[in-house]
Order: C-alpha cells, then sequence, then structure tokens
C-alpha cells in the first residue's frame, strides 16, 4: 500500500503488563516484525516497563514511547516523570493528551499544550491525541470541538515544529467499546484536522503531519483504515496487548 507519509503503527499498552508479561510479548513480536522497514513501529507500555523494554529493543526495527509526562525538567511534582528523566532512558516519544488523561485525570488543553511545548523544546515527539465524545457527536459539535483541541494544543508552537508531532485522532466513543468509527467519518475527521493545521501553518505543513486513527483498530479493520487518504497510522489499545494481534495490524494483514 503506497501512502504519502510514513507510516506510524503505534501500541498505547495502558495500564497492562508486568516486566515478565512484557518480556514474553516481544520474545514473540520481535520475529513476527523482523524485517519491517518501510513504516515506524512502536510500543508504549506503563513506566516501570519502559527501562528494560528500551534495552531489549536496542537495534531492532521497534522503538519505545512513553504514555504521558509532567512539563517541568524536575521539581515537587509527586508521582510525575519528566522529558528528562524519558530522554535520560533513551525515550524520545512521548503520548500526550489521551482521553483517558483527559476524562479520568482532568487534564485540560492548557495543560496539554504545556506539554507539547515542554516536549518539542527537548527534541522529542509528542503524538498528541484528539477526539469528540458520543455526545458531542450527536450534537453536531465535531468539528468543533477539533478545531478547539488543535488551536489550543498547538498554540505557541512555530510552524517549523508541527511537522514533529503526530495527531492521533481518536474519537473517544470508539475507544475500547468495539465501536469503530466509520471509513468515511475516519477521513472526514482527518481531512478536517489536516486542512485547519493548513489554515494554522501552512499547507506545505499539514501534508507533511502524520494522522493517527484511534479506537478499536483491529486486524479485520485496519486495510480499510490504512487505505484512507488522510490516514497515516493506527494508535492501538486493546488489539495490541497480543502480539500476534499487533503484528497483523502491523502488516494491515486480516489473518
Ligand atoms: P482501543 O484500541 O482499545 O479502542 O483503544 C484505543 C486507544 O485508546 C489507543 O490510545
Amino acid at each position: 500500500m503506497d501512502k504519502k507519509r510514513r507510516p506510524l503503527l503505534a501500541a498505547n499498552w495502558k495500564m497492562y503488563k508486568t516486566l515478565s508479561e512484557m518480556e514474553k510479548y516481544l520474545s514473540s513480536f520481535l520475529g513476527l516484525v523482523a524485517g519491517i522497514d518501510d513504516r515506524d513501529i512502536m510500543l508504549a507500555p506503563n513506566y516501570t516497563c519502559l527501562n528494560r523494554m528500551v534495552e531489549l529493543l536496542n537495534g531492532s526495527n521497534v522503538k519505545v514511547a512513553a504514555q504521558n509526562m509532567f512539563y517541568q525538567d524536575e521539581g515537587a511534582f509527586t508521582g510525575e516523570i519528566s522529558p528528562k528523566m524519558l530522554l535520560d532512558m533513551g525515550i524520545n516519544t512521548v503520548i500526550v493528551g489521551h482521553s483517558e488523561r483527559r476524562h479520568i485525570f482532568h487534564e485540560d488543553d492548557e495543560l496539554i499544550n504545556q506539554k507539547i511545548r515542554s516536549a518539542i523544546s527537548h527534541e522529542m515527539k509528542p503524538i498528541f491525541c484528539i477526539g469528540e465524545t458520543l455526545e458531542e457527536r450527536e450534537a453536531g459539535k465535531t468539528s468543533r470541538v477539533l478545531e478547539y483541541q488543535i488551536r489550543l494544543g498547538l498554540k505557541g508552537l512555530q510552524n517549523k515544529d508541527v511537522p514533529k508531532i503526530v495527531v492521533a485522532y481518536e474519537p473517544v466513543w470508539a475507544i475500547g467499546t468495539g465501536k469503530t468509527a466509520s471509513l468515511e467519518q475516519i477521513q472526514e475527521a482527518h481531512r478536517l484536522v489536516r486542512d485547519m493545521v493548513g489554515e494554522l501553518a501552512g499547507e506545505d505543513i499539514a501534508e507533511k503531519l502524520r494522522i493517527l486513527y484511534g479506537g478499536s483498530v483491529k486486524p479485520a479493520n485496519v486495510k480499510d483504515i490504512m487505505s484512507l487518504d488522510d490516514v497515516d497510522g493506527a494508535l492501538v489499545g486493546g488489539a495490541s496487548l497480543e502480539p500476534e494481534s499487533f503484528a497483523k495490524i502491523v502488516r494491515f494483514e486480516e489473518n
């Protein structure tokens, strides 16, 4: 499948897997994706697995990302992890603004913007999550919500920094529910995001931006989703927890 931008298939493991479960996963996953070099493959485990995972993936075609970080380098912020600490482990990609962070841990657009700016200033790559709730979609507010999240998320960034970000469109109602957005809904939202970024930062820059889809992605639907013009990859939760299933997603394979 020819894509305009290099595809990125990223697994968000959320709060799953112990160290030994992670090691077992890698012992099979690495073989299943060996030799794939035309797309980026990434795993985002919980913090306790990060360090060991970096060691185990050294020299492989699979990269490591963190699921979250705070924006300061150090200080009295109990329970938080900083960009400096992630970089120290060799990790330069971080998921920011996931809907579970927004809704369960009450992160707002301003905090998410601070995290994105911090990531950019540390030469890290943020995977910036946006998406509307079911209520917002049913009220016809999807484009307004996405525009608001994009505008606030990218506030204060220089245009040249925008392509360093990866945007992940994850409609909240499709996360962990088994309900995938329709192909029309996905393409429409991704096009909208690209157009908005084009208005903010210029069309050339928007054309370089990678936009991932997330929400009940699985082997059975990945090929169709990846065939959409403005979809450049996937951020996968549940179906990334088994190595066989995530390897099929990486290959855009149903079976
Ligand atoms: P599911 O793939 O389990 O729907 O989760 C998507 C997600 O939240 C990825 O960040």
